[in-house]
């Protein structure tokens, strides 16, 4: 069992190795000064007994989360909880979501079904397991097949496990009073803001905004070949207080809706 923030830490680095964007944003943030803090990270899988959330989250809990918010997604067929660090709240949040497979179509379902079968369940119990990428064999045709009816199967099968996201607490910063002004920031710098929904997602009445990069493409390998495609991208929340003065601390479904497109190939 590793420190939570060794796990972090190994998590990052796997995440900007195929996303320096986020790492580029992450230093021009430092070069000014700030020191950037987690408000929650994303991870993303199919709702098959090993693979699910259940299954996922163990890991978890023995780090010392608990589970909280549960979020439900009808038109994209997902569920998503978040965890948070019982006993220290600077931990970032974890937000999982998964596929509800049973929604889609016998030809998707034979090919989570192939994935599935290819994970050994002794592989997941370890820690290392979520920054360990795609353990199955994928070919672009499945990948393609899978995007037709679902943009996050599509990126899940092709990716596996790492970090969908990493997200920018706004609160933390010391430079930037609002959602608006980072978003400036980061486009004055040449990066892509996900524009689906508008800019910022949420309001202060939502007690949460949030505003997210695009995933930049990706030479993915596949089995025989490789391929251009969406890979990771970099968030930024923002949370107000409830009326008892603590941060809201939950997720608002309409708004994650919209930042799970920000790895749309579409776009
Ligand atoms: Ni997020």
């Amino acid at each position: 069992m590793q420190t939570v923030e060794l796990f972090f830490e190994n998590l990052w680095q796997q995440y900007t190795a195929i996303n320096p964007q986020a790492e580029a944003i992450h230093d021009l943030l430092e070069q000014r000064g700030e020191t950037v803090v987690n408000d929650h990270v994303a991870l993303r899988t199919f709702n098959t007994e090993k693979l699910g959330i259940d299954a996922l989250s163990q890991i978890f809990i023995a780090m010392g989360y608990q589970q909280k918010g549960e979020y439900d997604f009808i038109a994209k067929k997902l569920r998503a909880y978040h965890f948070e660090h019982v006993e220290n709240p600077n931990h970032p949040k974890i937000f999982i979501s998964e596929l509800l497979i049973e929604q889609f179509s016998p030809e998707l379902q034979t090919i989570i079904q192939e994935i599935d079968a290819q994970v050994e369940e002794a592989e997941i119990q370890s820690d290392e397991f979520l920054y360990s990428g795609r353990p199955w064999d994928l070919t672009f045709e499945q990948y393609i097949q899978l995007l037709q009816e679902s943009e996050y199967a599509a990126w899940t099968a092709a990716f596996g496990y790492r970090a969908n996201h990493f997200t920018v607490s706004i609160n933390h910063l010391t430079t930037f009073f609002d959602i608006d002004t980072l978003n400036q920031f980061i486009l004055d710098n040449d990066f892509a803001l996900n524009e689906s929904g508008g800019l910022v997602k949420g309001s202060p009445e939502q007690l949460l905004e949030q505003s997210s990069t695009m995933a930049p493409l990706v030479n993915l390998e596949f089995k025989a070949s490789n391929h251009l495609i969406p890979s990771c991208f970099y968030e930024f929340a923002k949370r107000y207080p409830m009326e008892s003065g603590r941060l809201y601390q939950g997720f608002i479904a309409a708004s994650a809706d919209k930042i799970f497109e920000s790895t749309d190939s579409k776009k």
